[in-house]
């Protein structure tokens, strides 16, 4: 530390035996959840595993993160940190974008961007989100058993292929999608973290090659788009200048149109979402009312979105118990207070939404699946925070409500998707907070009934099913 705090000591386990603070690090990354929550139980909202010289520390809770969210320039949001990459290299573009960002530069790009994430921007992709959906639930057939997370997640890669790059063919969708899973399954390796050498066989090496594929990629279709412009966000983005004239050079659209790709994070709440269907028949009958009465059976046209509240709550709460982007990290710029305490410059901040959502002082009952809390819960955005919060918040928060408002209400008027009995779910980050094993679900037509399947796996933990 450049200069010295006279603090109190953060709260923390001892640090007597050899190699604590690295079990505890294996165990953090063993299970990261279970981690942060015993840490929460233990210590409070906020403590480290090395408290004599805090390096790593845990905040929870709205009073802490409201000081964490609320001082950007102090704490900073810099994905990928931990990954080492040669500042020319593909990997950095693709990672330079508004997550990586801070201070200006952070405004600006944001500033040049917002309108592409426009609630009434977005609204233009209704019909598409609408086909897509229609296009891949014809593949369903009652009686058959599915992975519907896996179904989740290709339809939402669709949509997303469609909204942001405008791309329908399936070879187009399956091309960049390899490139995509390619690069994820060499990045997030552990070797590739530990052993940042660009030599031959290792996976940091591959992790640099995948990324200059998915660059190339990613620069034809921006430079198709100059020249064609299409009704997608980076068409938008394209064209967006500031005040000065200025727009995102052809270095800043590649990194933030791979920024924006978050399609998983929507298929993970959606697969959330309809598990905390099946276990609560009362809710999901009611839900299937609501959609009957208001949509008649059809895909829902953009009024009539606004005149489904419970479809409104029921995602609520499932963001609330399974926020896929379960935990984030800022670290400090310089030599500061967190509350009381001393925070040396450098110090990695882990915060988690999925930790705070559970957290009885924010929400009673925390462990209920209770749509009806949103009647009246008003929660303030350090305690519910899904979509993150203060100026890094999700900007395609709008985006995701809406696909996920119309891609449930067409699922659930079609089909009862029943999760299959004896179903493990243990949740896992990849990512995205998902079911380890998948969800697999038998089809069969739309209808009530009050069955619910039984379950096993760390969920029982997690959530009180009926
Ligand atoms: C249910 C789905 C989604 C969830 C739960 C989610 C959640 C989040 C969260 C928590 C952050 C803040 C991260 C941090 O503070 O470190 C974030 C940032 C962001 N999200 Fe999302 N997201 C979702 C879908 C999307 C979609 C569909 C898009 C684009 C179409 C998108 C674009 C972005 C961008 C560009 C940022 C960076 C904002 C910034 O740093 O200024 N997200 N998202």
């Amino acid at each position: 530390m450049g200069t010295a705090i006279s603090t109190p000591r953060m709260p923390g386990p001892p640090q007597l035996p050899l190699l604590s603070w690295q079990l505890r690090a294996l165990r953090m990354l063993a299970d990261p959840l279970a981690f942060f929550a015993a840490m929460h139980r233990r210590y409070g909202a906020i403590s480290t595993s090395t408290p004599r010289h805090p390096t790593h520390v845990f905040v929870f809770g709205p009073e802490y993160q409201r000081e964490l969210f609320g001082n950007p320039q102090t704490f900073i949001a810099d994905a990928f940190r931990e990954l080492r990459m040669p500042p020319r290299s593909a990997m950095a573009r693709l990672t330079r974008g508004l997550l990586k960002l801070n201070g200006e530069p952070h405004r600006r790009h944001r500033t040049l961007m917002q309108p592409a994430f426009h609630s009434r921007a977005v609204a233009r992709h209704h019909r598409a989100i609408v086909e897509v959906t229609v296009e891949e639930l014809a593949r369903f057939r009652p009686g058959e058993v599915r992975r519907i997370d896996r179904d989740l997640s290709r339809l939402m890669l669709r949509l997303g292929m469609r909204t942001l790059f405008d791309l329908s063919a399936t070879e187009d969708v399956d091309r960049i999608n390899g490139l995509i899973e390619r690069l994820l399954a060499s990045a997030t390796r552990p070797m590739t973290l530990l052993f940042p050498l660009d030599l031959p066989g290792t996976s940091y090496r591959r992790t640099l090659r995948a990324a200059e594929h998915l660059d190339d990629a990613l620069r034809e279709i921006i430079r198709t788009k100059r020249e064609n412009p299409g009704d997608d966000i980076i068409s938008m983005l394209i064209a967006a200048r500031d005040d000065h004239g200025q727009g995102l050079t052809e270095d800043e659209l590649v990194g933030e149109g791979y920024t924006s790709f978050c399609h998983d994070s929507i298929a993970s709440s959606l697969t959330w979402t309809l598990l905390m269907l099946d276990q609560h028949p009362r809710v999901r009958n009611d839900l299937q009312d609501e959609l009957d009465a208001v949509l008649h059976g059809t895909a829902p046209e953009p009024d009539d979105l606004d005149r489904l509240p419970l479809l409104d709550r029921v995602i609520k709460e499932s963001l609330r118990l399974f926020p896929p982007a379960s935990m984030g990290l800022r670290y400090a710029a310089e030599d500061c207070h967190l509350g009381s305490y001393g925070i040396p410059e450098g110090t990695t901040l882990f915060f988690s939404p999925y930790v705070t959502h559970r957290l009885p002082e924010v929400f009673f009952e925390p462990l209920s699946f209770r749509p009806d809390r949103w009647e009246t819960a008003k929660p303030d955005s350090y305690g519910y925070l899904p979509f993150g919060a203060g100026p890094h918040s999700c900007l395609g928060r709008s985006f995701a409500l809406l696909e996920m408002k119309i891609v449930l209400s067409i699922i659930l008027q079609r089909y009862r998707l029943s999760i299959v009995d004896g179903t493990r779910v243990n949740h896992k980050i990849k990512i995205s907070l998902v079911p380890d094993d998948g969800l697999p679900v038998t089809v069969s037509r739309a209808g009530r009934d009050n069955h619910r399947a039984v379950l096993s796996g760390t969920v029982r933990g997690s959530v009180e099913l009926a």
